[in-house]
């Protein structure tokens, strides 16, 4: 059979990806059943992300729950580039953050590199980044993150001490690595070849801070793991571990089962998006793995698996496995409809976006304590 083509860089996601020849590619474990029984025995129930396969894959995450069973506590440390608005393909790894935050009672460093998107999109400059970042760092709060345990890091701000370990890194990495790893070409800029050790130093900069080595573990989509893959190289070369990642695959894009979710894209649904325009924006774009008429959807039913409004179930709206596989066993005998799907999807989204953007409101006053200060 031939193999479709497809591409995973942190800049790039495109086509049908294929996840066990990623896990080839890329060197990563799968995540399998004695693993999850490992997590299990400390976190009580699964999160449905884990349940479901779509925390798929990880480094080392072994070695974390090693030490925390050993007493050696391990900590989060997972980002976000502003570049636009937060949709609901961005939550995912955050929410399952969350959980793991709060299973595991220890502390988080979220990252904002806020130089990251300027040095790689043209069309950005610092003043629309900041609005954007400002904006992305309420709807993560109003997730629910403890204040007390979670960092927000901004590089340009807290560059003073992130710029010396930042170095320390980009000293012991060459231009050919970085060509390899992340697919750029002499004709970059020279910023954007750094950038990737602005991105290391979170793995470890709480160690430098504490005086003493901390395991880290980074929940993240499999799309960053070039990044880490080459800082794991290098972090113990500066005298600290390896970092562990914990990796997902990428939540569709409404228009259909391949790619990811994009923020340029008008047919992505935002955090502040109105019930009115969840509506539209499902009924219009949202891939249909139902048949052309009713009739025919009656007789053969439908197909979840490319079916985006039942995947955004799976992913995200309904993380009761009873209830998704009756809509999903319901979607293909044809007994439940495409338009009935949608409808389904629409009210979970609306619910969800309501509370949300309460929290939203909320976190406003919350702010300070989020970010990091010396
Ligand atoms: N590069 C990520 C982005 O494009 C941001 C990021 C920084 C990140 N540090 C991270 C993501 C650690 C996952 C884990 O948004």
């Amino acid at each position: 059979m031939v193999k479709k083509e497809f591409k995973v860089n942190p800049w790039e996601v495109q086509g049908e990806v294929d996840y066990d020849r990623l896990i080839r590619e890329f060197g990563v474990s799968k995540i399998d059943k004695k693993l999850l029984e490992r997590i299990k025995k400390h976190t009580g129930e699964l999160h449905f992300l884990l349940r479901r396969g779509i925390f798929f894959a990880h480094r080392d995450l072994n070695w974390i729950l090693d030490e925390y069973e050993k007493g050696n506590k391990f900590f989060l440390y997972t980002g976000r580039a502003p570049s636009g608005p937060i949709h609901i393909g961005h939550i995912m790894v955050w929410q399952f953050t969350k959980w793991l935050q709060d299973k595991f009672g220890v502390e988080l460093w979220f990252q904002f590199p806020d130089e990251e998107k300027f040095l790689f999109k043209k069309d950005l400059d610092f003043k629309q980044i900041d609005k954007y970042m400002h904006e992305n760092m309420l709807d993560i709060i109003a997730l629910g993150f403890d204040p007390k345990k979670t960092k927000f890091l901004v590089d340009t701000k807290n560059a003073d001490i992130m710029y010396k370990p930042a170095c320390e890194v980009a000293k012991r990495i060459t231009f050919n690595t970085i060509k390899a790893g992340f697919g750029l070409s002499d004709s970059d800029n020279i910023g954007s070849i750094f950038y990737t050790s602005m991105q290391a130093v979170p793995a470890f900069l709480p160690s430098i801070i504490k005086g003493k080595k901390i395991p880290c573990l980074i929940p993240h989509a499999v799309d960053q793991d070039p990044h880490f893959r080459i800082s794991r190289d290098v972090i113990p070369k500066i005298g600290y571990d390896k970092p562990a990642s914990i990796q997902c695959v990428f939540m569709p894009p409404l228009t259909g089962t391949q790619g990811k979710m994009s923020s340029s894209e008008e047919t992505s649904i935002f955090l502040t998006d109105s019930p009115e325009e969840v509506k539209k924006k499902i009924n219009k774009y949202a891939f249909s793995g139902g048949q052309a008429t009713l009739e025919e959807h009656r007789k053969l039913g439908g197909n979840p698996d490319i079916d985006v409004a039942f995947q955004f179930l799976r992913f995200m709206f309904e993380p009761d496995d009873k209830k998704l596989e009756k809509i999903e066993k319901d979607y293909q005998s044809g007994k439940l409809l495409t338009g009935e799907l949608k409808q389904i999807l629409i009210e979970k989204i609306n619910a969800f976006l309501k509370e949300h953007q309460k929290k939203r409101e909320e976190a406003k006053k919350h702010f300070d304590k989020f970010l990091f200060k010396e």
